[in-house]
């Protein structure tokens, strides 16, 4: 595994992150074998979310049966909308949620929290203003915004400069090889890749501020689940949200690449996925979610694989050749 400090935490975090929200995590079942391969793996790095049903308590469950909380970074989330439109975005509302998560999780703070989404009305400093106060009483180490725009971080980070406190120090949109064409949820949801969005990574790659690259492997279509010849199967294939998201053309001609690629190199498609993120010039920490041990040590195997430049931008249909 490969690792990378992030400052505010003061300590190394993996650059594969495990994601929660399958459900195996969210049906409340027992993770045990998975978690313990993630550590096994030097995975320590968990992705989960008050929104996330039973996630946490079974996060929870493994920390207190292990009882190694300190060798975790956890990530969680508050303030998701209600229903998926009523926006959340209050301290009343991280309050409610961060009692509910540390009681689930069993733990007396979160390493790094997370606006699960923005709200664009609640002006940036009344949120720097409360998330400060969580921090200052010592329930969480550090905060940032997960779908927030590379605006509103920095006009967070602004205010947080202006008046002596601390800012957002991570992001967590959806970025990955595949592009998102829109949001699968419809609420909220922003994504990094794409022309549209040039100017925000430009943004997080002059700030470097940490990325946590959600559905890294576009929730599953380009795992190698899906096959490049199977265009316009997703409907078929996977059911509606949120694959739907990706299902356009030119997400099957870089699948296509990515097939040929791992087969010359003898990985697999996950693996080059993962690979092309690591690889980003943005400082990003693909959260990626298999559910058996065997796909698990598939992704974490991504975290040896280098591309070359010449092989990323082939895979991203933006050369013809890769060498
Ligand atoms: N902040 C946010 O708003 C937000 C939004 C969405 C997701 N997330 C986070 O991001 C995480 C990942 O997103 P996601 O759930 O969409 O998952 P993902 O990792 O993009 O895709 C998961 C799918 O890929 C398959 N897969 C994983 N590794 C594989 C491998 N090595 N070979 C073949 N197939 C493989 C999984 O199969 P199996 O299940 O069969 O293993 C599953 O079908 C979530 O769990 C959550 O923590 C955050």
């Amino acid at each position: 595994m490969k690792y990378q400090e992030i400052a505010a935490l003061k300590r190394p975090v993996s650059r594969i992150v495990l994601g929660t929200s399958s459900p195996l995590f969210t049906g409340g079942g027992n993770a045990d074998g998975l978690l313990q391969e993630a550590q096994a793996l030097g995975i320590n790095c968990l992705d989960t979310a008050r929104e996330y049903r039973e996630s946490e308590r079974v996060i929870g469950r493994y920390l207190a049966g292990s009882g190694r909380r300190e060798d975790w970074v956890i990530l969680s989330k508050c303030c998701h909308p209600v229903m998926a439109y009523i926006p959340r975005v209050s301290e009343r509302c991280a309050r409610e949620d961060l009692a509910r998560s540390l009681e689930y999780l069993g733990t007396e703070h979160i390493d790094l929290y997370l606006l699960h989404r923005d709200d664009p009305l609640v002006e940036v400093g009344r949120v720097v203003d409360f998330m400060n106060r969580l921090m200052d009483e010592g329930h969480i180490r550090a905060y940032g915004g997960s779908n927030w725009s590379a605006a509103r971080v920095k006009a967070a980070n602004e205010y947080a400069q202006n008046h002596g406190l601390r800012g957002f120090e991570a992001v967590s949109p959806h970025y990955s090889l595949g592009r998102q064409r829109h949001d699968p949820w419809g609420n909220g949801c922003r994504t990094l890749t794409g022309a549209k969005h040039r100017e925000e990574r430009e943004y997080f790659e002059q700030t470097q501020l940490p990325v946590f690259c959600w559905s890294s492997l576009c929730a599953g279509v380009f795992s190698g689940k899906l096959k490049s010849t199977e265009n316009g199967q997703i409907f078929k294939k996977f059911g509606l949200n949120p694959w739907w998201g990706y299902d356009c053309r030119d997400n099957y001609a870089r699948l296509a690449r990515c097939e040929e690629l791992a087969a010359e190199k003898n990985v697999s498609v996950a693996q080059l996925t993962l690979a092309w993120i690591l690889g980003d010039p943005l400082r990003t920490f693909p959260v990626a979610a298999p559910t058996s041990v065997q796909r698990l040590r598939d992704v974490a195997a991504a975290a040896d694989l280098e591309l070359s430049p010449a092989e990323r931008s082939y895979l991203n249909l933006e050369t013809e050749a890769r060498a």
